[in-house]
């Protein structure tokens, strides 16, 4: 059998020339998931539109399609026939997913702001290289949770999502946003303050939490209830934060040497900007959050710091960093100052 998927219009935008690349990176780690073996991943041209194509032995399970529909580059799905002489794309349903309507994650736009097909592809790489699946209530870490992307992108997936930020005013953008979103699209909900570290208010460290759920009879029963929270603190201490082997998976976008706007927090002196230094200051506290057999993914600017020194921080805390071909061909560049890649590091 052989399928084209159409990618995002967005989808070259964000990665320029490397699009194909990265869309069949991340389709050869998802094709490890299904039911059929997907080969000949490649680059093809139909009617003058670019799409990728690949072969299957079998065709492809309502679950495998769940699978592939949840693809940040995935636009649309065809399965490809032959009628007499012409190639017949059908369109085959995708998979609906969503719990929260994707554009949330679009609506906010700042300097420092993550991709968020990019984000999406993260989580879909973090699970997909996990030992848990989509079946699971999942919840997610961003430690460096800048002003959402990664909480909201996972929310929309149907995973409860918490964030840790260093700097006070986009810990207080970010909760504004959602509780204004949450409002506008009259989902029920109700947040929530409190302490989750030190002795006192001054230096107590605080979470703000969302309870939401799409009708009255979600939001009654805890199994159905989504959650959304972020802290306002230093990754280093997200063991203080949380309790040991909380999150199934742990997603960020460490900071790319750059300042981006004016903060409160740059001048107390507390962020490290490199990428490599903050990650061997947090990992330790990563590691116990973080559940067994959990993946983390980050993303990173590589003009900075070589794959091999950020692989060999997370080796020498205990993780394993995959590097099976697709996990190497997600390098690409953002801009003149910036070429990002990304790490997949599983708690063994
Ligand atoms: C590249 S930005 C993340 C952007 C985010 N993904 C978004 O789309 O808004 C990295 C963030 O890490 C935060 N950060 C840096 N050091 C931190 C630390 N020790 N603990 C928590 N957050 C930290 C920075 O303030 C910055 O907001």
């Amino acid at each position: 059998m052989k399928y084209t998927i159409l990618q995002h219009p967005g989808h070259n935008r964000v990665y320029y020339n490397s699009a194909d690349k990265l869309a069949m990176a991340e389709l050869k780690i998802a094709s490890t998931h299904l039911s059929v073996s997907c080969n000949n991943i490649e680059i093809t041209e139909i009617g003058n539109v670019r799409y990728l194509l690949f072969e299957t032995d079998n065709v492809l399970s309502e679950n495998d399609l769940q699978i592939l529909s949840r693809l940040s580059f995935l636009f649309a799905i065809f399965r490809v026939d032959k009628l007499k002489d012409e190639t017949c794309l059908v369109p085959i349903k995708k998979h609906n997913y969503q719990y929260l309507d994707s554009k949330i994650s679009t609506l906010l736009k700042y300097h420092g702001k993550t991709n968020e097909i990019f984000t999406r592809m993260m989580i879909n790489l973090a699970l997909l290289s996990s030992d848990f699946d989509y079946s699971e209530n999942i919840k997610i870490l961003d430690p460096v949770a800048g002003k959402g992307t990664t909480l909201f992108e996972a929310a929309v997936s149907n995973f409860d999502v918490y964030g840790i930020e260093i700097e006070p005013k986009a810990v207080h953008e970010t909760t504004i946003f959602f509780k204004k979103y949450l409002e506008m699209e009259r989902l029920k909900h109700i947040s929530t303050k409190r302490q989750v570290y030190g002795t006192n208010k001054s230096n107590g460290v605080f979470i703000q939490e969302f309870e939401y759920a799409r009708s009255k009879e979600e939001f009654k029963s805890q199994d159905s209830i989504k959650r959304l929270g972020i802290v306002n603190g230093n990754s280093k201490e997200a063991d203080k934060y949380f309790k040991n082997e909380d999150f199934h998976l742990i997603v960020g976008d460490l900071p790319y040497g750059i300042v981006h706007g004016n903060t409160g927090a740059k001048k107390t002196g507390a962020i490290i900007r490199n990428p490599s230094e903050l990650l061997s200051e947090c990992i330790p506290a990563w590691y116990k959050v973080l559940k067994k057999g959990g993946v983390i993914v980050m993303a990173w600017n590589s003009f900075l710091v070589s794959r091999q020194k950020l692989a060999g921080i997370f080796n020498e805390y205990g993780f394993e960093v995959l590097d099976q071909t697709a996990y190497n061909e997600f390098e690409h560049m953002v801009d003149k100052s910036i070429k990002r890649d990304i790490v997949v590091a599983k708690k063994v």
